[in-house]
């Protein structure tokens, strides 16, 4: 599939949405991120809404593509649920081209969202994924892929693409074995650029000092941790209202120091920083 893209056409298409921050990044710069998880409802969308406005607040261009096929639900967490007209499936059915399906959040400056097709059946060719990547690098500085839940193979050969992947769990021992199961496949594909976000922590278990359990999750995964995100009720109302976390959250501090650690900001890890 051929993704018809011009400097030209994504000046024209922001431009009449107010976005006059239009520039080219640099190519080599640009870093394509993966969420995923073996487990539904670990929190993948949400983190990346919540990473996509960290990311953009710090003046970084972000794309966020949206693979979750008929299950779409970026387009609510992002406040633009009224602004989609097209969307992937309509670039995969050769309707438009990626920069017509691609929608500004007005909410933030430098955000941007391919949403999922509605229909649950698309195909998608994980190659079709990578010329839209490749193609959309050129103007964003971070392009955050959304992905399904399981072990499917598409799933895997899209993600394996990313310069890095987000394995997401939370502390529940199932979501932590399915964890380590995604995570052994893709080591064993060869992609060592793996990083571990536990999400849904609950900050009392810290305040009692039950830390080893963290250890124990980041060892069972076998993956180095870039973050912890506390269970925080405001996730749930800024995913549900479209509207960004308040910066005095838990779980704002949590994305913004694991946005700042994805550009190789040294911040340390502890979970307890961030209840001080
Ligand atoms: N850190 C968090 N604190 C509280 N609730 C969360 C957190 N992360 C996600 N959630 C909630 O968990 C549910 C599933 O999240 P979602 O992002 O849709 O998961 P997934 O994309 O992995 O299926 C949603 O109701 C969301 O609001
Ligand atoms: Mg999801």
């Amino acid at each position: 599939m051929k993704c018809a893209l011009s400097a030209h056409i994504l000046f024209d298409l922001h431009a009449g949405k107010g976005d006059t921050s239009f520039r080219e990044v640099n190519f080599y710069m640009s870093k394509i991120i993966a969420i995923t998880s073996g487990k539904g409802g670990t929190g993948k969308s949400s983190i990346c809404s919540e990473l996509g406005f960290s990311l953009a607040k710090q003046g970084l261009r972000t794309l966020i593509i949206e693979l979750d096929f008929g299950l779409r639900c970026l387009d609510i967490m992002l406040g633009v649920k009224n602004e989609v007209k097209y969307d992937l499936g309509h670039v995969l059915r050769g309707e438009c081209d990626i920069t017509k399906a691609t929608t500004k959040v007005p909410i933030a400056e430098n955000l941007f969202i391919v949403c999922a097709p509605e229909d649950p059946f698309a195909k998608v060719e994980a190659e079709t994924i990578k010329e839209i990547c490749t193609e959309m690098r050129k103007y964003y500085e971070y392009i955050i892929v959304d992905t399904s839940a399981g072990t499917n193979a598409s799933v895997f050969d899209v993600v394996e693409q990313s310069d890095l992947i987000l394995i997401n769990t939370t502390p529940d021992p199932v979501c932590v074995r399915d964890a380590r199961t995604m995570s052994d496949e893709f080591y064993k594909r060869g992609n060592k650029k793996q990083r571990l976000i536990i999400n849904k922590v609950n900050p009392d278990l810290f305040k009692a000092d039950l830390v080893t359990d963290l250890d124990e999750i980041i060892d069972t995964v076998g993956v180095q941790l870039i973050g912890v995100i506390p269970d925080d009720d405001e996730v749930v109302i800024a995913t549900s209202k479209g509207r960004q976390l308040p910066s005095s959250s838990l779980a704002f501090k949590a994305f913004d120091a694991i946005s700042k650690r994805i550009q190789g900001e040294d911040l340390p890890l502890s979970f307890k920083v961030l209840l001080q």
